[in-house]
């Protein structure tokens, strides 16, 4: 086990670093930048099935369903189609409207959960075209589905999933890419454009890990928090649930992902001097808007731990702590801004003594029900 570890004290740590690896592995021979052309047999074989779709309907449970919200805002900004984001569980048993002309995609890193395999069965029996989003090759999801495009991340051992996740949202990426051109709903320059910024994630990806020693020594001010709040808003917001998600399962801090402009519905009678706040705040994506909820949050003596674009001086003002990512286009936030998020649950679930690898109650694979 340690030599699988590759010198890494974790599974989790070392696939979080594997990044840039992964998710170049998962759109090499893909993504074909200087061509112009995203290349993917699954989509390719079923292109009329997507382009007369009447809508997609994407089906996951647990980080692979944060993946797919992240989809959701992806495929309807760049693609123009009407995307429904379900819980696979909620799905089966609530009597869905499937027709032939709906597309179901199914993301899941096992390829073995039981309730999505069960979406998808269910969705084949009512006529709807299924695509598969799975890592493990030859899984009992790659192999129900009509037709389906890998992750190529390599296996991932830490139960909390991490480069699932970003390779998850690469695939998803491409294919709205793929579909976007096919349709014509964006010019081709900018289809060019978010061609080669997806190729330039990798090195952007390896330059947030560098933060790691900053979110190292800002966990140690908040492991013995007993609440957080993750905000964020447009392409962020599922990053806030993810982030949220990745918190609780490893350090048992309880922890909740809201949408920014929602706070105040709720959550900001939660917000008082003990309580950390990590906002995603960069500066494409209502990022105005978000620097106002911080002023919120301040105001109510929140201790504010921001994600910002490289450069960014506002929100360093007004937060205790910031953590740069690079810029990139708005769609592909996602990839960058989860990273800091991963790394502040590794180091807070670390310095608590939990089992990052392995924490209580929770599976890699959830094959029942
Ligand atoms: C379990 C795992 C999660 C995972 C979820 C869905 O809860 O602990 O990390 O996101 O199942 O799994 P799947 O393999 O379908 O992506």
């Amino acid at each position: 086990e340690e030599i699988e570890k590759g010198g890494y004290d974790h599974f989790m740590l070392k696939e979080i670093y594997e990044q840039p690896r992964a998710i170049k592995d998962t759109y090499r021979g893909r993504l074909l930048a200087d061509e112009g052309i995203v290349r993917m047999a699954g989509i390719d074989q079923n292109m009329e099935r997507f382009l007369n779709a009447n809508r997609i309907i994407i089906v996951a449970c647990g980080t692979s369903w944060h993946a797919g919200l992240v989809a959701e805002y992806i495929f309807e900004d760049l693609a123009r189609i009407p995307v429904e984001v379900e819980y696979a569980s909620e799905f089966r048993y609530r009597n869905p409207v499937i027709t032939e002309n709906d597309v179901l995609i199914a993301i899941s890193q096992s390829g073995e959960t039981a309730d999505t395999l069960a979406a998808i069965k269910m969705a084949k029996e009512k006529g709807a075209f299924v695509f598969g989003v799975c890592n493990v090759v030859g899984s009992s999801i790659a192999r129900e589905t009509h037709a389906g495009a890998y992750t190529h991340a390599g296996p991932e051992i830490g139960v909390a999933s991490t480069k699932a996740f970003t390779t998850q949202i690469t695939v998803l990426t491409l294919i709205a890419l793929k579909l976007a051109k096919e349709k014509g709903s964006l010019s081709e320059a900018e289809f060019h454009g978010y061609l080669t910024e997806l190729e330039g994630i990798p090195a952007k990806v390896e330059k947030a890990l560098e933060s790691n020693a900053l979110i190292e020594t800002i966990a140690t001010e908040y492991k013995d928090s007993t609440n957080c709040l993750y905000l964020g808003r447009g392409y962020n917001f599922p990053v806030a649930l993810e982030g949220a998600l990745k918190l609780k399962e490893i350090s048992y801090i309880h922890a909740e992902g809201y949408p920014a402009a929602e706070m105040k519905h709720g959550p900001i009678a939660l917000i008082d001097e003990e309580m950390p706040v990590v906002v995603i705040a960069t500066r494409k994506g209502h990022y105005e808007k978000v620097v106002s909820n911080i002023q919120e949050i301040k105001s109510r003596s929140g201790r504010i731990i921001a994600v910002v674009t490289e450069g960014d001086e506002s929100v360093k003002e007004l937060a205790d702590h910031v953590v740069e990512v690079p810029e990139t286009s708005e769609p592909l936030t996602p990839l960058l801004t989860t990273i800091p998020l991963q790394l502040l649950s590794y180091h807070i679930a670390l310095m608590r003594g939990c089992n990052v690898d392995q924490p209580r109650n929770l599976a890699k694979s959830v094959t029942v029900e």
